[in-house]
């Protein structure tokens, strides 16, 4: 029996499962990524991780066909390099190369958040529909475009870069991890959501939010859905320039389905809410028609199904 390990390298952790041939997720294990100490401790780390989980399973390091890697940034994907990661040290590692000298397997790599699309549209909220588009909201905001149930690449493989398209204003824009200056990522991301908190509570607002050193987004839902308008004011700006973004992505696309996962999207009702309110009031009505926007269902394991599932095709 053959088994894939997929590996979902994030910018707080990393996770690693393997599969069967089917594509069932049967075990996984989760460490850190280590992301302040620099490329080649991440790197270490990611096979480190791969061979304990390969360990405390009951397979056998032969029987392993081959590890998929999901990875946060922009991609060359013929050549399996990171060019740049918004909130990883990468710039222009030959990732793929890398990991298959050291793993002495064969390896195969995509986006982070294109994987995670492609485990949704296998075995998640994406089932059923043949075009979708996935956004993955946690230290980054990542986008996975799925056009007749396969990734859509681009030219050179960076497309679905959705948390960079520069959706805010230039009075409010700040710098992106990427260099440029509103994207998306900057307020619909958990790490955008906690410095919004931050400045209101450096500013004075009136908020029951004060906890600097270890705010997290959870912190901020939590608060908004106590009655804290300040809370609630950060979670509808996160909300409506997301539904802003989703509402031109419609237009280019004419997705069926769009599905939003990562940490942040744990929020709910709160967040989906004004995404839906933006994204069906800025939407002409016939752009608009039939088209649903639902939570992902796969929580954590999405990018480990669909990196362990970049050899299923
Ligand atoms: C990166 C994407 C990644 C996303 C989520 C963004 O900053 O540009 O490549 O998919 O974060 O990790
Ligand atoms: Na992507
Ligand atoms: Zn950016």
């Amino acid at each position: 029996e053959t088994i894939y390990v997929g590996v979902d390298l994030g910018g707080t952790a990393i996770k690693v499962g393997i599969c069967d041939e089917q594509g069932q997720l049967l075990n996984t294990y989760e460490g850190p990524t280590e992301t302040e100490k620099g490329t080649e401790t991440i790197i270490d780390n990611i096979v480190k991780y791969v061979h304990l989980i390969v360990e405390q399973s009951t397979y056998t390091w032969e029987q392993v066909g081959g590890v998929g890697a999901g990875l946060a940034g922009f991609m060359d994907l013929k050549e399996g390099i990171i060019l740049h990661s918004p909130n990883l040290p990468f710039r222009n590692v030959p990732i793929r190369a890398i990991l298959s000298e050291r793993l002495g397997k064969p390896v195969r790599v995509d986006n982070d958040a294109n994987v995670a699309a492609l485990g949704e549209a296998w075995s998640g909220a994406g089932q059923g529909v043949a075009n979708c588009v996935c956004y993955t909201l946690g230290t980054g905001v990542g986008g996975g475009i799925i056009i007749d149930g396969k990734i859509y690449q681009g030219f050179s493989g960076v497309a679905g870069e959705l948390g960079h398209m520069a959706v805010i204003p230039d009075l409010e824009a700040i710098q992106c991890g990427c260099g440029k200056m509103g994207c998306l990522e900057t307020v619909s991301s958990a790490t955008g959501i906690i410095r919004m908190a931050k400045d209101a509570v450096q500013r004075g607002d009136r908020t029951s939010l004060s906890t600097l050193e270890h705010m997290m987004a959870k912190d901020v839902f939590d608060a908004a859905k106590a009655g804290d308008e300040v809370a609630a004011r950060i979670v509808n700006r996160a909300a409506f320039y997301l539904g802003k973004a989703m509402s031109a992505v419609a237009m280019v696309l004419n997705p069926e389905r769009f599905i939003i996962g990562g940490g942040v999207s744990k929020a709910g009702d709160i967040l989906f809410d004004e995404i839906r309110n933006v994204f069906y009031k800025l939407t002409p009505d016939s752009l608009q028609k039939g088209i649903e926007i639902v939570p992902a269902t796969l929580g954590n394991d999405a990018g480990m199904i669909g990196a362990a599932g970049l050899f299923r095709s």
